[in-house]
């Protein structure tokens, strides 16, 4: 993969390995050609979808980040003293860089590396932890790491990842163990895992999470064609979409859709797609694992489980992995 080493100011080194957008048409067209019709999640995350995403965060309904960053207030201590100081810190879908702070003080890694799809909020968020914590080295890789990828820096030193959110519940199981794997490699024999992992609960809890009141995700899901439209110069008619949560229980994940309230064709570099009156475009799943289920998951991507901690509701988990 080519890296190309910009500097947008001189407190963060800044590495861009971006995918190029021919490959979200070519990933788009074929969503759309394919039955049911579905759309990539990683496309989300325009500015726009970034921002909304962070409103998400702060939404009642949307338990997983404050229960996260409890967790990790509570026992960043005791996860510092399992990882030790002086690692090279390398978070996957950095986002803003919040939930790092969570960590930093008690780590203190010789290094911190963000890597994330989206470049403009990488920046800003990279730069603003660079200048709020000036002792720390910092980096930021614009990358898509769904992708195969390679660190375009050396940094030498014990390398621990750190993947919050339970973004890992995004990919199917299959691609969860492989994406971990590739973690592995990039952490290396003995390296370590920081992870968030979102767990099993009640269908009300889990399908408002994804269907707030005040419909921020459901704007979150329709910024999605509202970006098509932009980059793609495609004409969904947004207006005619709904958005659907639904917990599906048998494959263990809630799904979010996008539905058309009236027969359209839209048309994308030349080719057309019809969607029926209350067809769907498949947006988004996120998975929900047992404790038990995703140590097992875990141990089939070569990580063997140090240490879990979850809160009092049993809500969502941390999982400390090291790599065998
Ligand atoms: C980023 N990811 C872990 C979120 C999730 O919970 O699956 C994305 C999200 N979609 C709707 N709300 C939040």
């Amino acid at each position: 993969m080519k890296s190309q080493a910009l500097q947008p100011n001189p407190i963060i080194e800044f590495y861009d390995l971006h995918p190029p957008m021919g490959d979200i048409k070519s990933d788009v067209i074929s969503g759309l050609s394919s039955t049911p019709k579905a759309l990539s999640p990683k496309y989300f995350y325009d500015q726009k979808g970034s921002q909304l995403f962070d409103q998400i965060c702060e939404l009642p309904e949307y338990y997983v980040t404050r229960t996260e960053i409890d967790l990790l207030e509570q026992h960043g201590e005791e996860i510092a003293s399992l990882i030790g100081k002086d690692s090279i810190l390398m978070e996957l879908g950095s986002g803003s860089s919040l939930k790092i702070r969570t960590l930093l003080s008690a780590l203190k890694p010789k290094a911190y590396v963000a890597m994330d799809i989206s470049k403009e909020h990488l920046i800003n968020a990279a730069t603003v932890l660079a200048e709020d914590y000036e002792w720390l080295e910092v980096h930021a890789v614009c990358v898509d790491f769904s992708l195969p990828w390679q660190l375009p820096m050396h940094l030498k030193g014990k390398r621990t990842a750190f993947f919050p959110g339970s973004s890992l519940g995004n990919f199917t199981p299959d691609a969860a163990i492989k994406l971990l794997n590739q973690i592995g490699h990039l952490v290396g024999k003995g390296g370590e895992l920081i992870i968030g992992i979102d767990l099993k609960k009640d269908r009300s809890t889990l399908e408002s999470a994804y269907n707030d009141a005040q419909g921020i995700t459901a704007t979150f899901n329709k910024n999605l064609l509202v970006r098509l439209n932009r980059e793609l110069n495609a004409n969904f008619n947004v207006e005619a979409f709904h958005h659907e949560s639904i917990w599906n229980r048998a494959e263990s994940r809630v799904e979010m859709h996008l539905v058309s309230d009236a027969e359209q064709t839209v048309s994308i570099d030349g080719k057309e797609f019809t969607l029926l009156e209350g067809e769907s475009i498949h947006t988004e799943n996120s998975y929900k694992y047992t404790l038990d289920e995703f140590t097992k998951l875990a141990s089939r991507a070569n990580f063997d489980s140090v240490k879990v901690w979850q809160d009092v509701n049993q809500l969502f988990s941390i999982h400390l992995l090291k790599f065998r």
